[in-house]
């Protein structure tokens, strides 16, 4: 073979194997942020500032205070469990995994009451194959384009959740994530995996919360940009800072494509096939020198 052609072969083949694409699953973190009523919003203060320019002396503090639940953030199982993990003690394990999105932004356009369903996630495994074990699992409902907007957001303006709408996940298809899949995070473009009133009536009780977070099992929501994502491939991140006694705090949440980091079947898989790639480039580099 001609060795310029080889060389483009090469070239495209390290590209190939070292491909991998960041997705940022967050909002920015500001005063109007949407908050969980009655948490305080987020605020930053200057603590202090130098400008030498002369001197070449830039320097520049400042410190933050926000409540715990609002804008694209984790619940900790100490959130809805006596006793339970603050995030200090959170394993960090617990909030990275092999990612799948589930797509349901059409059935959530038309009825912004939707309930995620058990039927609808076994027709998502039909068409993509089974959600791994130990999965993150990231529903797109198509609300993170209403994150500024209270109104769409929650339909309301008033910060009483006895009156939020907004698509959820149901007892059911959590229950059946949880038992039958085993999976280990939870996360929606939306403000709660669980509804706050059904049909108008105020719920009793959250029960993906209070199940999820009793097997440390952890939460993420209001995830932004979750029509990035690919049905599956990818690796979810939400690592909160260690706060002393919290029960949640804001994350960069974002996800890496080809990222093989893990062991499971499908990033086994992925590292399978990168290390054939290596080899035949690194064969094929042989072959162009000798
Ligand atoms: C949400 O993500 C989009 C796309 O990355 C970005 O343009 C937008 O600023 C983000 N929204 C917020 C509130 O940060």
């Amino acid at each position: 073979m001609d060795p310029r052609y080889l060389s483009w072969v090469c070239t495209a083949l390290i590209l190939a194997g070292a491909y991998s694409k960041v997705i940022d699953l967050s909002h920015a973190h500001k005063p109007n942020t949407f908050m969980v009523p009655g948490m305080p919003k987020y605020k930053w203060n200057q603590i202090s500032k130098r400008d030498d320019t002369k001197k070449n002396n830039y320097y520049e503090t400042g410190s933050y205070s926000t409540g715990e639940h609002g804008g694209t953030h984790l619940d900790a199982p100490a959130h809805f469990v006596k006793g339970g993990l603050t995030l200090e003690f959170l394993p960090i394990e617990n909030t990275i995994a092999e990612g799948v999105m589930i797509d349901c932004s059409e059935e959530a356009r038309q009825n912004p009451r939707y309930q995620v369903t058990v039927e609808k996630i076994e027709s998502w495994e039909s068409e993509h194959g089974p959600i791994p074990q130990q999965a993150a699992v990231i529903f797109n409902f198509g609300w993170f384009k209403f994150f500024d907007d209270p109104v769409k957001f929650v339909g309301t303006s008033a910060a009483i959740t006895d009156n939020f709408v907004f698509p959820t996940i149901s007892e059911e298809a959590g229950e059946f994530l949880l038992r039958q899949r085993d999976i280990k995070i939870i996360g929606a473009d939306v403000m709660s995996p669980d509804p706050f009133t059904i049909k108008g009536v105020q719920v009793d009780g959250m029960p993906i919360h209070q199940r999820y977070l009793a097997r440390n099992r952890v939460i993420v929501e209001n995830l932004n940009a979750t029509d990035q994502l690919p049905p599956r491939g990818f690796r979810f991140y939400a690592s909160p800072v260690k706060f002393h006694q919290s029960t949640g705090a804001q994350v960069r949440a974002f996800a890496v494509i080809g990222d093989s980091t893990g062991g499971n079947s499908a990033s086994a898989w992925n590292g399978a096939a990168t290390t054939v790639i290596s080899l035949v480039t690194v064969a094929l580099l042989a072959a162009l020198v000798y």
